[in-house]
């Protein structure tokens, strides 16, 4: 080893002494301290260096107000389940988080408890219906519920630019009894956006970049964590290898298809944990 490649991460670690956020500061340190260490590992050639550059230049480019790059190429490296696991560690018998993915965006109508959340558009009718209850099983009147979800062909509103935005993505309220029903259409596997540096990730990894079919879901009321998470439809090929790793076997559900009917339907309890 040089006395260069000796010196430099104790004089880069040393030049962070006067930082004014002890927060920040370990957070850098750390940071420093791992990035050293990971091109000390692979022994990073300048080329591969060029190639992070203009990774990270190209993921930059490709975001704006629909499309955002960096949260799918952490999905992708598993960081954002990670990040989720770490900091919503959920209390024993508390419905379970997932990531909330780059097509959560705000302004989602209201609907009325148990309207249509897909309204003329095509798709296989599905009614997904349950409750709202805290961690003792007493119901939570007026919880929000924001939901989204791809339409039939696995895009998300925000995927089609000459959509008006907003669609497939409402939110509504528990009744008394703590109750949740709303129509929409059944969900499908869909890949992620691979048009971007997360494709040519996917790609170099060796890796298929479908999510088994989902709904999303924010659970939300006074005194109670937000929940974010999807419910996962059974019997999806997907299951074992989403491409975010975001199932979790407490929300798959059946989404079964009535014979006379031909709709399909799920039913859910969410439970939420108060917040201290
Ligand atoms: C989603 O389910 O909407 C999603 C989550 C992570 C990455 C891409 C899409
Ligand atoms: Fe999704």
């Amino acid at each position: 080893m040089t006395l260069m490649e000796d010196r430099i991460t104790p004089d880069v670690l040393a030049s962070l002494e006067r930082a004014p956020d002890p927060r920040a500061r370990r957070v850098l340190e750390s940071l420093i301290h791992h990035l050293h260490a990971f091109a000390r590992e692979v022994a990073l050639t300048d080329e591969e260096w060029l190639a992070g550059i203009r990774f990270l230049t190209a993921a930059g480019q490709k975001c704006d107000e629909r499309r955002q790059e960096f949260i799918l190429i952490s999905d992708v490296l598993g960081l954002s389940m990670l990040v989720d696991a770490i900091n919503h560690g959920h209390a024993a018998g508390a419905t379970e988080g997932t990531v909330l993915g780059p097509f959560h965006v705000e302004g989602a109508r209201e609907i009325a408890n148990g309207d249509d959340l897909a309204a003329g558009w095509p798709g296989e009718p599905a009614v997904v219906s349950g409750t709202v209850k805290d961690l003792d099983g007493r119901p939570i009147p007026g919880a929000r519920l924001e939901i989204w979800q791809a339409d039939a062909e696995g895009l998300y509103d925000t995927q089609r630019p000459s959509y008006p935005e907003r669609q497939l993505r409402a939110w509504l309220r528990t009744d008394a009894e703590g109750r949740f029903g709303f129509r929409t259409l059944r969900p499908t596997s869909y890949p992620v956006p691979t048009d971007g540096p997360a494709g040519v990730l996917l790609a170099m990894m060796g890796r298929h970049p479908y999510r088994p079919a989902h709904i999303h879901f924010i659970v939300q009321a006074p005194g109670y964590h937000r929940l974010v998470t999807h419910l996962f439809a059974a019997g999806d090929p997907y299951l074992g290898s989403d491409a975010v790793f975001g199932v979790k076997p407490s929300l798959i559900v059946e989404l079964a298809r009535d014979a006379d009917s031909g709709v399909h339907q799920a039913t859910y309890a969410f439970v939420l944990e108060k917040a201290l």
